[in-house]
């Protein structure tokens, strides 16, 4: 499938999620939170993020004091929850890989969360790509380069949309500057959910 947009090599897929399929994602979120509820993480600095989170697959991401990394179960002890068939079809759509996705990560913001520019790099096999997958509230996504600073582009990722980043693009710094509250009614109070698919080994 041929993304209708690039972002500074990052691949977008506007509206590839239509609104009935993501109703069913949402409800698949909830059972992935019911099992494996959602937590604040606390960056390396000890700051807590602005965003909740939790996992589905045989990793969950997970940061604290002593660092960003995978963990093999909820800081709780319980199992991560399986990927829903409905998520890896969204990975086999987009992706294109023969490798299937072990960590979806589940990322909760409300009014005011954003996420700073970063890179995904907790990960082995960088030929992997990371797909995400944006519903509710529009947020703005900004893409950098492969060094902190320098140029950036950005974008307003609405409900429905898939962004991919591979190849070049694959370590590219990305964030999330702000949300528009109010401009999705998919979630009843509001915020947004950022699905976030990745191979870890
Ligand atoms: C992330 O980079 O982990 C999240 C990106 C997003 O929320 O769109
Ligand atoms: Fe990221």
């Amino acid at each position: 499938m041929t993304p209708k947009l690039s972002l500074r090599g990052v691949d977008i897929y506007p509206g590839l999620i239509d609104l009935p399929a993501q109703t069913a994602l949402l409800d698949d979120i909830r059972g992935i939170a019911r099992a494996a509820p959602l937590f604040q993480p606390q960056t390396p600095y000890g700051k807590p993020m602005s965003v909740r989170m939790t996992s589905a697959g045989r990793f969950g991401w997970f940061s604290d004091k002593s660092g960003y990394r995978y963990l093999e179960h909820h800081p709780s002890g319980t199992p991560w929850p399986a990927i829903p068939p409905r998520i890896l079809r969204i990975w086999d759509e987009v992706g294109a890989v023969t490798r299937a996705p072990e960590c979806c990560l589940v990322n909760f913001y409300e009014d005011g969360a954003r996420m700073g520019m970063h890179q995904d790099k907790d990960e082995a096999d960088m030929s992997m790509p990371v797909v995400s997958i944006s519903l509710g509230d529009d947020a703005l996504f900004r893409v950098g380069n492969l060094t902190r600073g320098g140029k950036t582009e950005s974008i307003w990722l609405q409900s429905g949309d898939v962004a991919v980043l591979r190849g070049d693009a694959r370590l590219a710094y990305h964030g999330v500057d702000r949300l528009r509250p109010g401009s999705s009614a998919l979630l009843p109070k509001g915020g947004r959910i950022n699905l976030t698919l990745r191979v870890v080994t």
